[in-house]
């Protein structure tokens, strides 16, 4: 998929942008071409790419026909409004996360959960987020840094996050047993839940194969407290992997799975 992305920079470039463009494409290996004057459609049509990498002053996003990716805390930040307001949020729950808790996040997306539960876990919590789609990885761990504008709670929950282009079994391999209290997929929906334009960058780009039962066996080694699932409420992937309690809002089309470390 590689060589159908290339990276340049928003329309109005300057020196600089185009040295962290040119910068950007040596280190994650794709292409860079000069803005110049062009449209991105011209610029698509010139190079034969399907997608876009785009540097611009403000952020880093991913363009894809007339539709742009790119990081924000939108969603987070009105669960985090709620939480703060005494409400309940069905994920939180789920994972029965604690301040100073340490969660792996093994599908990161655009780390809207992840940041809810740094939030959650606050300055003494941990929480890694692994996400296997370089594009993603690169525009989400640049938007998490950078990103300003917001409370200081919520720039500080942003900042807490760490971010590694890894594939989640892979990675969860490599670690030792009971490494996180909480191990937690939101795999891509095997039936998607919208038809949404706007998705549509997030699903080209995403690794949408279903998780495996060798991911959760070593997620279930990996987690001290529990290992939770988020899925379409009638998915059978509940079933196929394990996870026998299933839990979330009586109205939800979401629904998460857990499986209790401490029944194993
Ligand atoms: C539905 S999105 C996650 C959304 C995320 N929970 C949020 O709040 O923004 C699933 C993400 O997991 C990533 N993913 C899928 N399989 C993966 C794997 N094996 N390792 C790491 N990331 C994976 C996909 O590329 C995609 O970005």
């Amino acid at each position: 998929m590689n060589s159908s992305i290339i990276i340049t920079t928003g329309i109005r470039s300057s020196n600089q942008l185009e040295e962290r463009a040119l910068e950007l494409s040596q280190e994650i290996h794709l292409p860079y071409y000069q803005r110049k004057k062009y449209s991105l459609q011209a610029l698509r049509e010139m190079t034969g790419a399907a997608a876009i990498l785009m540097v611009s002053p403000k952020r880093l996003s991913l363009v894809i026909d007339d539709q742009e990716l790119f990081f924000h805390p939108g969603l987070a930040k009105l669960r985090i409004k709620e939480i703060q307001a005494g409400k309940t949020d069905q994920m939180i729950k789920a994972m029965d996360l604690q301040e100073g808790n340490s969660l792996l996040d093994c599908t990161l997306g655009l780390a809207a959960d992840a940041l809810v539960a740094s939030y959650v876990v606050g300055p003494r919590g941990t929480i890694v987020g692994l996400e296997d789609a370089k594009p993603v990885a690169e525009i989400v761990s640049r938007g998490l840094c950078t990103y300003t504008g917001e409370k200081p709670e919520l720039i500080n929950a942003m900042r807490r996050i760490k971010v590694m282009n890894e594939h989640h079994l892979q990675y969860l391999c490599k670690l030792p047993s009971n490494a996180f209290d909480v191990v937690y997929f939101d795999p891509m929906f095997r039936v998607p839940k919208t038809k949404s334009s706007s998705m549509a960058p997030l699903r080209f780009f995403a690794n949408s194969n279903p998780l495996s039962n060798e991911a959760i066996v070593e997620a279930v080694r990996v987690a001290r407290k529990k290992v939770v699932m988020k899925e379409s409420r009638e998915s059978q992937e509940f079933q196929r992997l394990n996870f026998h309690k299933v839990q979330g809002g009586r109205y939800s089309p979401v629904a998460y799975g857990v499986i209790q470390k401490d029944v194993f």
